[in-house]
């Protein structure tokens, strides 16, 4: 695994780890294409054709192509590359309209203006070819010109950012054109509805390319979020022997969102945040948090710990999921009026292995929420004699025990909470937080965000933050309880932390947010 915030030989060391393949080995640097390094220190991908599936689309306006643009200001693009960009024949741009719209996307949505000489450059390497199943030539003829522009035999990476229905046929295009030969595909989630979707899905990518080449993209798990845990937990003495069962007595990886569903009626409607959040996202955090510590950085050890807690996670059971509707959804432009798809999930999840068996898991998602935070907090147990008299806040049964808090809203920050002694003659006491924010203590300019550093791993073939196939059919195979009967959903206000139902679900302990100091 490589991280653009790396010192040269921690990122060298880490390129070697990482690997393309899963097995391991050295990055695929090409004998005529030495490994490059941008001017920080940091390994440069090899030369590529970038093909953008759903390029008009709404992924790569906000994030895709001002992603890419950050990535070449960054100096991590390779150094040559040609970004093509496709849609089906009715939506098909000119190259002229095609950089048009990616420096009104910039634009809007970039960290920098589209200007001056890096943006200049940039566009000189936009071109588009439209994608349609019956003739795809405009597309061949494109990848073509790109390559030849480049010179050599550049590696393709193939960019699926189109809905998930559309998967198939684009993966069936690539097969049939031989566009797939020397290339990877980065899929975009949901993968699937279901286990058997999602078995169906793998199968069709695997007539194509081989799991090596398979980057199922998950953007949290490009934020600073999973590098932080896994910093934490193994980088550290001190935390590790306590990271267990023995010590800890609960989890809550807890990502409310503000939002509401802006628009995307379409898409949520048949999706919902079960779908949309918790087996793509919290999950996948899930994964980092409780598993064993790999053997090494490398994809295959990594993903091979994240996969064996997924297979010890307990179905899950309907009577401790709460499943909320925000008052209003049903209102929105395009929701059928009785609609019960859940906007809102709270589920405790169980894990049976040695580390954590008897530690629920609590995880919560919802749109329409107080605040928008991503925050992740351990629960630890109480000491084993009670030695000081009980305080007011404890009659009030809010005290609560010491917390670890990881919050991986980017740049992110670390607390721990703990009880001190009041100053005075009484023993009484209360509790304290200290707190490291990376946005205090380091200079951010390698900071990337999650989409960038995904497509950077997947350009230089480090699969570790990707999901691995058997780890997300065995999700689907945990959730067939709760997706063949799920509970019908209870309403909440707006602007609140969910149905009331979420605390008994937690009961005997208390949702760390709201923050309560
Ligand atoms: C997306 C979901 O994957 O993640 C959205 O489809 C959600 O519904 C978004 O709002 C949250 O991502 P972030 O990075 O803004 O927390």
């Amino acid at each position: 695994m490589s991280g653009p915030a790396h010192t040269q030989e921690e990122h060298q060391a880490a390129g070697q780890a990482a690997g393309g393949k899963e097995g391991g080995s050295a990055n695929e640097t090409t004998a005529d294409q030495p490994e490059n390094r941008s001017a920080s220190g940091l390994q440069v991908p090899e030369d590529h054709v970038i093909v953008l599936f759903g390029a008009t689309g709404d992924l790569a306006k906000r994030k895709l192509l001002p992603g890419l643009f950050h990535l070449a200001k960054a100096g991590l693009m390779p150094t040559r590359y040609r970004i093509v960009g496709t849609a089906p024949s009715q939506a098909a741009l000119s190259d002229d309209e095609f950089r048009k719209h990616a420096r009104e996307a910039v634009a809007e949505f970039g960290s920098s203006k589209p200007e001056g000489e890096d943006w200049h450059r940039f566009e000189d390497t936009l071109s588009f070819g439209a994608e349609d199943p019956d003739d795809p030539t405009p597309l061949l003829a494109a990848v073509r010109n790109a390559e030849q522009a480049i010179g050599g035999s550049p590696r393709r990476l193939f960019h699926l950012a189109v809905p998930p229905k559309a998967f198939p046929s684009v993966i069936e295009v690539l097969g049939k054109t031989g566009l797939a030969e020397n290339g990877r595909v980065i899929v975009e989630k949901p993968f699937g509805t279901d286990l058997a979707s999602a078995q169906a899905l793998n199968a069709t990518i695997h007539s194509v390319f081989d799991e090596s080449r398979v980057f199922r993209i998950d953007h949290f798990l490009g934020k600073e979020s999973v590098d932080n845990i896994l910093a934490l937990r193994f980088a550290n003495g001190f935390l590790e022997p306590v990271w267990n069962r023995d010590h800890i007595s609960h989890v809550q990886i807890d990502v409310p969102e503000k939002l509401s569903i802006e628009g995307r009626a379409q898409f949520f409607e048949g999706t919902g945040t079960f779908r949309d959040m918790i087996v793509t996202h919290l999950f996948q955090l899930l994964g980092f948090v409780a598993m064993e510590p790999p053997t090494s950085l490398t994809a295959k050890a990594l993903r091979d710990e994240k996969t064996k807690v997924f297979e010890t996670m307990r179905p899950l059971d309907p009577e401790h999921v709460v499943r909320g509707q925000y008052e209003g959804y049903r209102d929105e432009p395009g929701v059928d009026p009785q609609s019960d798809t859940e906007t809102f999930v709270a589920l405790r999840v169980e894990l049976d292995n040695w580390r954590w068996a008897g530690v629920p898991f609590y995880l919560r998602s919802g749109k329409s929420l107080a605040e928008g935070r991503h925050v992740v907090t351990l629960g630890f147990r109480e000491p084993a004699l009670r030695m000081f008299p009980i305080g007011a806040r404890h009659f009030a049964g809010e005290r609560r025990n010491n917390e670890l808090l990881i919050d991986f809203a980017d740049p992110g920050r670390v607390g721990i909470r703990f009880l001190v002694k009041e100053p005075g003659p009484a023993m009484r006491l209360d509790e304290a937080e200290m707190v490291f924010d990376y946005a205090d203590s380091f200079n951010s300019m390698y900071a990337l965000e999650g989409y960038e550093r995904l497509i950077l791993d997947a350009m230089l073939g480090d699969q570790s933050l990707f999901t691995r196939a058997d780890g997300i059919e065995r999700l689907w195979a945990a959730s067939a309880p709760l997706l063949e009967h799920p509970r019908p959903v209870e309403t909440y206000s707006p602007g609140s932390w969910g149905p009331e139902s979420i605390d008994r679900l937690i009961e005997p302990y208390h949702w760390s947010l709201p923050d309560h100091r």
